[in-house]
């Protein structure tokens, strides 16, 4: 805690803002904050340095067109470095309403060890909440929400507002995303129904809230959420599994439906080429493999000709150290695509962390000739931690519950990641 901060906190009044705040997009330089206003015409974000000198300010209007969320995407911070951080009424005598810190990201190639939580399926019950309480005190160094985070169930736009921030509102969340970034992608249930795809009317009405409510900004003139971002050595990249779904015919096999769209399909294609991160995860709220409950049908396995040229993809790249995250499912699973050896070189590992509440379903539990772990209870969620600082680079999967328990620890050397050289004497 830095010196000054403990005076500024004599004055905070946190319900003075109605969500938030929530941080996101860390880099070295710089992040995104969003807070949301009650009454205030405008809010003030200032940023602080370890002296307690104000290294950033802006003072931005809260809207009624934007649900009163404000977003901050501050620049020109150090490295490395760890700063506080507050929102005030800019009106008056400055109050203050919130206060949070963070740590910006070391520079690229630091070989920092680092740990990012993956969750989906949460509630705004008790036992999410130790879920994520557990997260906080693990200080893990970013939040992935692969959706049902939260529950919505309608593409009404006062509804979906509604929910983010019933969502937001829960103690142990709002002080995770407050000092732990979060980045976040949707699934069925925050899209606006049960199993549905990009054909679902009003999802304008899902993509304004969610972007309103989260500090994950997309750039302009990008349809969906896609996101990539990177921690330390690993780069996620957060794909949108539902806007795109149905809505065009697949750019692999014309006759059947597209899953990702030619256009985030472009932008897989562009940001996985540019990648260095040491490990790649790609992320969908749906799961990848086929193994899942009777009549399913939103997942990668109901769309093959795409999930095939994801493997293809990753295989024409060349790319080393890459695994699937998905969600979904309320079963937490390992499972290994032997299928996938032939294009990418070696079998894809896909994690499945669902769900952080505890409805488990045991239907879920289908046989896969490459299942690995299979968890059937619920309030827990997946750690990937990389370490990149020895000989071997290796990543670390983790199944942690609300109690902290470590229920599975399994280690995943960059080598099982790589094409196997050819030839040899
Ligand atoms: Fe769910």
């Amino acid at each position: 805690m830095f010196p000054l901060l403990p005076l500024l906190l004599i004055g905070l009044a946190e319900s003075d803002l109605t969500s938030g705040p929530a941080i996101g997009c860390l880099e070295e330089t710089g992040l995104c904050v969003m807070a949301r206003a009650s009454d205030q015409e405008r809010l003030e974000l200032r940023v602080l340095d370890g002296e307690g000198g104000i290294a950033w300010q802006q003072v931005l209007p809260a809207s009624t067109d934007h649900d009163l969320c404000v977003h901050w995407s501050v620049t020109g911070l150090e490295p490395s470095t760890d700063y506080d951080y507050l929102v005030l009424d800019p009106s008056g005598d400055g109050e203050v309403l919130a206060a949070g810190s963070f740590m910006t990201q070391a520079p690229i190639g630091s070989l920092v060890p680092s740990t990012i939580a993956f969750a989906s399926c949460a509630r705004e019950d008790d036992g999410s909440s130790r879920v994520w309480t557990r997260m906080r005190q693990r200080a893990v160094d970013a939040l992935v929400l692969l959706g049902d985070t939260p529950y919505i169930d309608t593409t009404d736009l006062t509804q979906q507002r509604r929910r983010y921030r019933e969502f937001a509102n829960v103690g142990s969340f709002a002080d995770l995303v407050r000092n732990t970034p979060v980045y976040s992608t949707w699934d069925d249930h925050d899209f606006g129904a049960n199993d549905t795809d990009g054909r679902l009317e009003g999802k304008e009405n899902s993509r304004q809230a969610f972007l309103e409510h989260r500090p994950n900004p997309v750039p302009d003139g990008q349809q969906g959420i896609q996101s990539a971002f990177r921690v330390g050595d690993i780069e996620v990249f957060l794909l949108d599994a539902r806007w795109f779904a149905g809505t065009e015919p697949s750019m692999f096999d014309d006759s059947k439906p597209t899953l990702l769209g030619a256009s985030q399909w472009s932008w897989l294609r562009t940001r996985l080429a540019a990648s260095t991160a040491t490990f790649k995860v790609i992320a969908t709220g749906m799961i990848f493999n086929d193994a899942v409950r009777p009549n399913k049908t939103d997942y990668w396995g109901n769309y093959p000709h795409e999930r095939q040229a994801l493997f293809d993809l990753v295989g024409e790249l060349g790319l080393e150290g890459v695994v699937l995250v998905g969600g979904d499912v309320h079963r937490h699973r390992i499972v290994r695509h032997i299928d996938s050896s032939d294009a990418v070189g070696y079998e894809l590992v896909e994690f499945i962390s669902s769900p952080v509440h505890d409805q488990i379903i045991a239907a879920a539990n289908a046989p896969h000739p490459g299942l690995v772990l299979d968890i059937g209870t619920g309030n827990i969620y997946l750690e990937l931690s990389c370490d990149t600082a020895g000989d071997e680079p290796v990543l670390t999967s983790r199944y942690v519950d609300a109690a902290g328990r470590e229920l599975d620890v399994r280690h995943w050397p960059l080598a099982s990641m790589r094409r196997p050289v050819q030839g040899g004497s």
